[in-house]
């Protein structure tokens, strides 16, 4: 069996989308409720079984170092008054994982990124998984790619059906029926952000990947792609056409259930609107107060 302990999570983007928000604070700061978005991908890593996340971030990026670290006054402040429940949500983010940091200093795309990552994966699959995606806890899509990773070997990625007009928003697969099995399809080829006339299907990928490390062999070698940037995409579809010996082979597991894009601001509203809604504490008033308020 597979050692698979490691999550990469590229957070090096400026976060343009978002501006001037995002000006002085990184977009995976920004609170989805009551936590920051990036706290819910490290924590859907460790419900994964990935306890080890290297974050590769860039200039900018420090308010990420210091939020998955402990802050002794505020912790000291909270014990003294004894409020033990936000001092156990203030301590809950610094002790969730063994979080590591890698700076990505050109922007030159997310294959380069996770190439960021490779002295500290060394030659273990890891899985990648992006920010702007949000999963919900209740779905185990990471743990299923896991399980398919160490069952077939190979790479994995997650895809998830978009209305068609929307493939130049993402990576999409091009799959073998004949060898798919329920949600688990064989990937035989990717294209970045296609338009919609040249798109293989709409199964997009979505921010999650479970990877062989020879990807990282296979990064160096792959020339810049769309908007001049090393792809990822690209990386994998070169894999898709190897032997899983060689470390080649890419698997998709279709995800059909909830997830929250917080990539850009209309989105980013939706997902804090869906998420608000299930809060344990106040989702059930704030249900009730959308019934009343909207669309009236
Ligand atoms: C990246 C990938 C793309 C993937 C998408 C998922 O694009 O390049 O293949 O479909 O993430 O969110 P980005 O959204 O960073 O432009």
């Amino acid at each position: 069996m597979s050692d698979l302990t490691k999550a990469v999570i590229p957070a090096a983007g400026l976060g343009t989308r978002f501006l001037p928000a995002t000006k002085a604070i990184p977009k995976e700061m920004l609170p989805v409720v009551d936590r920051p978005a990036i706290q819910y991908v490290v924590e859907e890593a460790v419900a994964a079984g990935l306890d080890d996340v290297l974050m590769v971030t860039g200039r900018n990026k420090g308010a990420l170092e210091d939020h998955f670290d402990r802050q002794w006054e505020l912790e000291q402040a909270l014990e003294a008054k004894g409020d033990t429940h936000r001092l156990e949500r203030v301590r809950h983010s610094a002790v969730l994982a063994n979080v590591h940091y890698v700076r990505q200093g050109d922007p030159r795309g997310l294959g380069h990124a996770v190439l960021c990552a490779e002295q500290h994966v060394g030659d273990e699959p890891f899985a990648v998984l992006l920010g702007d995606d949000l999963i919900d806890a209740r779905d185990t899509l990471l743990q299923q790619m896991i399980a398919v990773q160490r069952e077939r070997g190979g790479s994995v990625v997650a895809l998830m059906e978009v209305p068609p007009e929307q493939t130049n928003m993402y990576g999409c697969a091009a799959i073998d029926e004949s060898g798919s099995e329920g949600d688990v399809v064989k990937v035989t080829g990717l294209v970045e952000k296609p338009e919609p006339a040249d798109a293989p299907s709409n199964l997009a990928i979505i921010g999650r990947y479970v990877l062989d490390p020879s990807v990282f062999a296979v990064l160096h070698d792959t020339p810049p792609g769309r908007g001049n940037e090393i792809q990822l995409t690209d990386a994998l579809m070169t894999l898709a056409g190897r032997p899983v010996e060689q470390g080649g082979t890419v698997w998709g597991v279709v995800f059909r259930g909830r997830r929250y894009d917080t990539g850009d601001r209309l989105d980013y509203l939706k997902a804090v609107v869906r998420l608000g809604q299930e809060h344990e504490e106040f989702g059930a008033d704030f249900a009730a107060w959308l019934k009343e308020h909207v669309g009236s």
